[in-house]
């Protein structure tokens, strides 16, 4: 049985100065507030600064941005597996496109993550990635353009071959496997094509963190699912 409810919002605060410190806490608060109301999962990707104090002072599913494939001891500035376990993780993303690691790393990092039963979720750029991603079994391949991050043209809108591509080519390789899809992603209209095309959720940032009210942001993005 998968342990991802779906469909399903990842919220990936970045390093935006609108999702830091209290405004991060505010935005976690913004993300449980909607999943409370409308019974659709939302989860947080904040800094790995804020993830104690979300994952204290809120119920929501948190992951972090990215974990370094390294063991501890002497690695000044990485983002260690057990540092953020510790600091209460639920999940994290793996190569982000801003933040891309060897495959190597990939499987090692995923296989962590897998073996403490947590979520992983690792991040494509095209579909050929995807299928490699796949191959590791994680919970989640989340397909990403990069073109389009942060551009606020929707993937499922300007580029849905590549999220039809992903979906059928992760699923003939293990249909366990969840697929989303990110890059410009921020309205009803972007969400609701990127599930018509297969995707089981979104994987979205700016869209989001940088509105004038994002709980109302992450309502309308769920409006017409
Ligand atoms: O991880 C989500 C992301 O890269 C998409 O960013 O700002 O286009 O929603 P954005």
């Amino acid at each position: 049985m998968s342990k991802i409810k779906t469909p399903i919002v990842i919220l990936n605060f970045k390093t935006y100065l609108e999702s830091c410190g209290d405004s991060a806490l505010n935005l976690a608060k913004a993300l449980e507030s909607v999943q409370e109301e409308t019974d659709i999962k939302m989860v947080a990707c904040p800094q790995a600064c804020d993830i104690y104090r979300i994952k204290n002072e809120t119920f929501i599913d948190v992951l972090s941005q990215h974990i370094d494939a390294v063991s501890p001891g002497s690695h000044t500035g990485s983002t260690l597996f057990e540092g953020v376990l510790a600091a209460g993780i639920d999940g994290s993303l793996i190569n982000h496109s801003e933040k891309r690691l060897t495959l190597a790393d990939i499987q090692a990092v995923n296989q962590q993550l897998l073996d403490n039963d947590l979520i992983s979720c690792i991040c494509t750029n095209n579909v050929e990635t995807s299928v490699a991603a796949a191959s590791f079994n994680p919970d989640i391949v989340a397909i990403e353009p990069p073109e389009l991050i942060g551009s606020g043209i929707s993937v499922s809108q300007a580029e849905p071959e590549i999220v039809e591509g992903t979906v059928d080519k992760v699923k003939a390789i293990n249909k366990n496997v969840k697929v989303l899809c990110g890059a410009g992603i921020s309205t009803g209209d972007d969400m609701a094509q990127a599930l018509e095309l297969g995707a089981e959720g979104v994987l979205l940032a700016s869209g989001i963190v940088k509105a004038d009210n994002p709980k109302d942001a992450l309502l309308d993005l769920v409006s017409k699912i």
